[in-house]
């Protein structure tokens, strides 16, 4: 099992996002048995809430399947219980840290370094859903392809 957690600042928008597009991606390759796909937040301001409506709009309009769910916070725990946690840009890192002091198995990786590089931007602020939508594709893209390279799928 590969286990996969995404982390955003508030987990209402990017990694819920990068969740049920990598689940839609590794649902049609036909592979979805081999991993466990999470996504959570490194601040607890919207613990408990929905996806936020314009990702929600997004997932509807690309045809992948999501579901309702309670924005979560990252928890020290989750560091150990997944193998990959991949971030939407660098300030998430530093959030991650502030919880779990220091990333000593090398887990934490920006989803976007699979792609083209860099920081994710956050559509809270830009209202661009569309953009965020296509980096985390891409960056989905990339990470399976990563662990193609690896031998590891
Ligand atoms: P996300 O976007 O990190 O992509 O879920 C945000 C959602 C909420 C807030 C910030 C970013 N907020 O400050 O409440």
């Amino acid at each position: 099992m590969i286990k996969i957690m995404f982390v955003c600042l508030g987990n209402i928008c990017r990694s819920p996002m990068a969740e049920f597009v990598l689940k839609d991606l590794v649902n049609k390759r036909g592979i979805s048995d081999k991993f466990k796909i999470a996504s959570s937040g490194t601040s607890n301001e919207e613990a408990g809430n929905d996806i936020h409506f314009g990702t929600r709009t997004k997932l509807k309009q690309m045809g992948i399947a999501y579901h309702s769910r309670c924005a979560v916070r990252f928890m020290a725990s989750d560091y150990d219980d997944y193998d990959y946690i991949l971030v939407m840009e660098t300030a998430n890192i530093r959030g991650l840290l502030r919880i779990i002091g220091e990333d000593s198995k090398g887990k934490i990786k920006r989803l976007k370094d699979f792609s083209v590089g860099g920081d994710i931007a956050d559509p809270w602020y830009t209202g661009n859903f569309d953009d965020t939508y296509e980096d985390v594709l891409s960056g989905c893209k990339g990470f399976l392809e990563h662990l193609e390279k690896e031998g590891i799928i």
